[in-house]
């Protein structure tokens, strides 16, 4: 069997980001063990990560974050020294829908893995010498910003709207409150909306693309007015990355895109580069634009202020705007039966099947 310098486990694996992220660690890491510990809901789908799946340094575990046990036992097994929480239930509107999901594998998630961390880390002979809880979270928990208000600093209070941002903030609190009750090493970024390839297609980008290729209505929550900062799904992989191997235990880190855009602005950009992509007339999807009633509570400004990762590790995203834009537009448009396999279901009774009887 390879030794490994040491594993970690990456929570929320088969998901948007955390694909990205597991793929990055994997390649660029041949002497880390990755495991990718995901339950496998609806957001997340194994097919994200074909590239890598064999992988000699990458495993796969389809587990529960509530399952404080198994995860416990996976830890000791593997001498996990490192955890980089990404699972989570991370749409608004599912959960305006139902708050509860997002409080049990949130909140409760979040505290059953603190929890196993805790259970093996100090029972190890080092304690917790070079082991690092690395939390993934959302500017949300900030609020919302008026058009004119300075952008989400570090130490913004919290205060959030949303059953999903109140979810979130939860977890935050856990796991500082790990920090500072139990000395456990933790960090806890907080980053802007990302977008890019494998996103699932209830988000507004991936959504958006799907229904312009198939003519469907686009429906944009009221005026279109909301606005949100814009990241480049690799570009917050590659700070997680750089933040999990220099930040600083207890510390936390805004990640951001400095790159603020309206919904409407950011949706007849999308169009623009779908048609030209598609071979349409500019603007022929214009039409398909439709004002709906909004999201309850919609907040109306996140914009987040990054200076401190650049400050301290050098961290700025890589990509423009209108690059990354071009990419992804590209990307689900080259990819289209991973869509479909979505859209359909297929994926899902696939990992029915496969896991029934386990
Ligand atoms: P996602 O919904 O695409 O993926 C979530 C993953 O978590 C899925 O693979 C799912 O199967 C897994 N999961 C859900 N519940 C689980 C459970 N109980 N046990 C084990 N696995 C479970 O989410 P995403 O957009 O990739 O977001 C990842 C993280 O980043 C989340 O914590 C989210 O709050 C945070 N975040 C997301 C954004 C964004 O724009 N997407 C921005 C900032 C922060
Ligand atoms: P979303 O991708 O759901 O991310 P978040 O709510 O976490 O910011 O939505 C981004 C913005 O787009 C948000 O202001 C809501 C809006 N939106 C629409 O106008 N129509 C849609 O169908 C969706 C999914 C979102």
């Amino acid at each position: 069997m390879t030794d490994f310098s040491r594993s970690i486990i990456v929570t929320g694996g088969a998901g948007f980001i955390g694909s990205h992220l597991v793929r990055r660690l994997v390649k660029n890491y041949p002497g880390y063990r990755i495991i990718n510990v995901d339950k496998l809901t609806y957001a997340g789908n194994l097919e994200n990560l074909k590239d890598i799946e064999s992988a000699p340094n990458y495993l796969f575990e389809r587990l529960d974050i509530c399952d404080h046990e198994k995860i416990a036992e996976l830890m000791r097994r593997y001498s996990v020294t490192g955890i980089i929480h990404l699972a989570a239930e991370s749409h608004v509107d599912r959960s305006i829908k139902d708050p509860f999901t997002f409080a049990r594998t949130n909140v409760m998630g979040t505290l059953s893995l603190l929890q196993a961390a805790r259970t093996v880390w100090e029972a190890s002979p080092q304690g917790y010498a070079g082991k690092l809880f690395y939390h993934i979270s959302t500017d949300e928990v900030y609020g919302s910003l008026g058009f004119d208000d300075t952008l989400f600093t570090e130490k913004t209070p919290y205060s959030p709207h949303s059953p999903y941002s109140a979810s979130k903030a939860s977890s935050d609190h856990f796991v500082r409150a790990f920090h500072d009750t139990y000395g456990m090493p933790v960090i806890v970024t907080n980053c802007s909306n990302n977008y890019g390839p494998y996103q699932f297609p209830e988000k507004l980008i991936p959504l958006f693309i799907n229904n312009i290729r198939h003519n469907r209505p686009l429906p944009v929550y009221g005026e279109g007015l909301n606005v949100r900062d814009w990241l480049f799904v690799e570009d917050h992989a590659q700070a997680i990355d750089l933040i999990f191997h220099r930040g600083t235990p207890g510390e936390t880190y805004n990640i951001g895109g400095f790159n603020e855009k309206r919904n409407i602005d950011l949706i007849r950009a999308l169009i623009k580069v779908t048609d030209r992509l598609l071979g349409r007339e500019e603007g022929a999807s214009e039409k398909l634009i439709t004002y709906v009633t909004d999201r309850k509570g919609h907040d109306l400004r996140y914009a987040i202020d990054a200076r401190k990762l650049n400050r301290e590790l050098g961290w700025k995203p890589s990509l423009e705007f209108e690059e990354g834009l071009e990419r992804t537009v590209k990307w689900y448009l080259e990819n289209q039966e991973w869509m479909d396999r979505i859209t359909s279901g297929e994926y899902e009774r696939y990992y029915d099947d496969m896991y029934a009887n386990r």
